[in-house]
């Protein structure tokens, strides 16, 4: 029987139609890429793509989102895979400083860690690469005048930023929500912290589901955009108040504290969104003086007991739940492979010198938007006719 992994390849049309292309023109021939990104079905697609192409493959995970079968998959086709799942930064630390002693030519980072121990210990022969995230690019920004090689910002795309956060994230975030806590929706009070890309369509997603959704946003023009949206932006204390279940998504740090326990609710849920797990300060919450109990549950919810009585839970500990709880599905194979095929696009730019150091944290050239978006639409349109 074929595994998810096929199934997934199968229906990232796009990669395909960059592999056969790439298996021909070998862009990257006797380069080693570096990537540091998810180890899953999907990026098992783009990974291969990018060895189509004449790469050599040295890859490892981000924290606490590493599939084994994606590992095991990768490796049996000849990709170099560097450590194993962990929750522990540090161990997750020395996996990325190994892809780095690889001295990759050219990087493909998630979050900003690769390019990050890159500058701690430098070689020569980097070209530049692509990084993923939002996270990644306020982590890079201030980083341009060591950093001086092209690295395209994927998340900066009008393609990334409406294909896969505004419309994937939020369909993967109310799935997983459901799907691990088996919990309703309907009437069922939310508060979205966060009202950028991602935020919109968690927001939308949950109000499709009859919930009641309010929105708290730090920027007050985004927080306008919310409120003519159809939500409710009360204060941050009042959102957090009322809240039956809270979800972050704001690439931001200590979005909700131990400060913000008095103000929960009995029986409110906490679910972090967002990349890195510092959104919910789930560490500090659960080792709280206040916590007189905590009970862990297989599917990844945590309930912790206050000595007041009331209990609050926890999910994924604070991790990017639609990918790091349970039986992660992550985001659906169509708004990942529009996102990996500008990866794969740019990677190329990076390897045939298509852009310069100018390009220091920029976002995807608007020639591999065109590109990418056009191919999309004759694939679909091809399929449809
Ligand atoms: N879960 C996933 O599958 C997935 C996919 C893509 C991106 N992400 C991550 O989601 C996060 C958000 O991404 P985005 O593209 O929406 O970013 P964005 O920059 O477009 O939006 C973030 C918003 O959060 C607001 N914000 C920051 N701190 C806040 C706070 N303390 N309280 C309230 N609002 C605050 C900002 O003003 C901004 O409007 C990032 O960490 C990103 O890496 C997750």
């Amino acid at each position: 029987m074929n595994n998810r992994i096929d199934w997934v390849r199968r229906n990232c049309r796009l990669l395909a139609s960059i592999s056969e292309e790439f298996r021909v023109e070998q862009p990257f021939a006797g380069m080693t890429i570096g990537t540091g990104i998810h180890l899953e079905p999907k990026t098992v697609a783009l990974i291969l793509t990018l060895q189509d192409g004449g790469a050599r493959l040295v890859s490892t995970g981000n924290l606490n989102t590493t599939q084994p079968a994606a590992m095991d998959y990768l490796g049996a086709r000849g990709v170099t895979v560097i450590g194993q799942p962990t929750r522990d930064a540090a161990e997750h630390g020395t996996y990325l400083e190994k892809v780095i002693d690889e001295k990759p030519d050219i990087i493909l980072d998630n979050g900003g860690d690769l390019f990050d121990r890159f500058l701690k210990k430098p070689y020569g022969n980097l070209k530049g690469g692509t990084e993923e995230t939002t996270s990644g690019r306020m982590r890079l920004e201030p980083l341009r005048d060591e950093l001086v090689m092209p690295i395209l910002v994927i998340n900066d795309s009008p393609i990334k930023q409406f294909a896969e956060n505004e419309h994937a994230v939020g369909q993967s975030v109310l799935e997983s929500y459901m799907r691990i806590t088996n919990r309703v929706t309907n009437g069922q009070r939310v508060t979205v912290f966060g009202y950028g890309a991602c935020g919109r369509g968690v927001a939308r997603n949950f109000r499709a589901a009859n919930a009641k959704v309010s929105v708290v946003e730090a920027d007050p023009v985004k927080r306008l955009q919310a409120h003519l949206d159809g939500y409710d932006t009360p204060s941050r204390e009042r959102a957090i108040a009322s809240a039956d279940l809270i979800v972050t998504v704001t690439g931001n740090g200590r979005v909700i504290g131990e400060a913000d326990l008095p103000l929960l609710r009995d029986g409110a849920i906490l679910a972090n969104a967002g990349h890195f797990p510092v959104e919910i300060d789930a560490a500090a919450i659960a080792g709280s003086n206040a916590v007189t109990e905590r009970v862990a549950y297989e599917d990844g919810v945590e309930t912790l007991r206050l000595e007041d009585g009331r209990a609050i839970h926890l999910i994924s500990e604070g991790h990017m739940f639609n990918l790091a709880g349970p039986r992660p599905l992550g985001n659906s194979i169509e708004s990942m492979d529009l996102g990996f095929a500008l990866q794969a696009r740019c990677l190329e730019a990076v390897a045939r010198g298509k852009v310069g150091a100018e390009s220091c944290v920029v976002p995807v050239p608007r020639f591999i938007d065109e590109m990418v978006a056009s191919s999309y639409l004759d694939l679909n349109y091809r399929a449809a006719a």
